[in-house]
């Protein structure tokens, strides 16, 4: 498969698994957490499909398209090592939602660099709050979901927080 075929796959994946995961938390009270505003593709899909939530934005260097820039008060600019934490002191197990599109950019290393992310995804998120992720993650209180079938198997993984 062509790289430029890779990549329109993953796009296809991501949002396929956002669009299903913003109707499964319909009617679940809680915040939305984007870790990795990146370009702001991904923000800016989840802002569109829930316009009613508020979203917050995990990211140590903030420079997306203009137009996907979020409301300074939902932005948390800093490595998210530190910046999660804190804002787990401040809101508690407060989200519905969670994307995880945070990336060493070295496939396979993300699971080793980012060893305390599912544990931390896990306090953040209210009991049945769903945590999508490019990457897997492994902790007992994340039990896997199955996903929408156009989602190639591996290329995006779904969690239920069990309480
Ligand atoms: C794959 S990109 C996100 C893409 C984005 N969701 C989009 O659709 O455009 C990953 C982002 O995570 C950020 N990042 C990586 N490690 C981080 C860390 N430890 N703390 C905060 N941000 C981090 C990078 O700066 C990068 O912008």
């Amino acid at each position: 498969m062509s790289r430029l075929d890779s990549f329109i796959r993953r796009l296809e994946a991501q949002r396929a698994v956002l669009n299903w995961a913003a109707s499964a938390i319909r009617g679940r009270d809680g915040l939305v957490l984007e870790l990795g505003l990146g370009n702001g593709r991904t923000y800016d899909h989840l802002r569109e499909l829930l316009p009613n939530r508020e979203i917050y934005v995990f990211e140590r260097n903030p420079q997306p398209n203009p137009r996907s820039m979020p409301p300074a008060e939902f932005l948390v600019v800093g490595d998210m090592a530190e910046t999660l934490p804190a804002f787990e002191k401040r809101h508690g197990a407060a989200a519905a939602l969670i994307h995880v599109d945070v990336t060493t950019g070295v496939p396979g290393r993300d699971a080793i660099a980012f060893g305390w992310l599912p544990a931390q995804a896990a306090a953040l998120a209210t009991a049945g709050a769903i945590i999508a992720s490019g990457w897997a993650l492994d902790h007992d209180k994340l039990e896997p979901m199955p996903l929408p079938q156009e989602v190639p198997k591996g290329r995006y993984f779904a969690y239920r927080r069990v309480p």
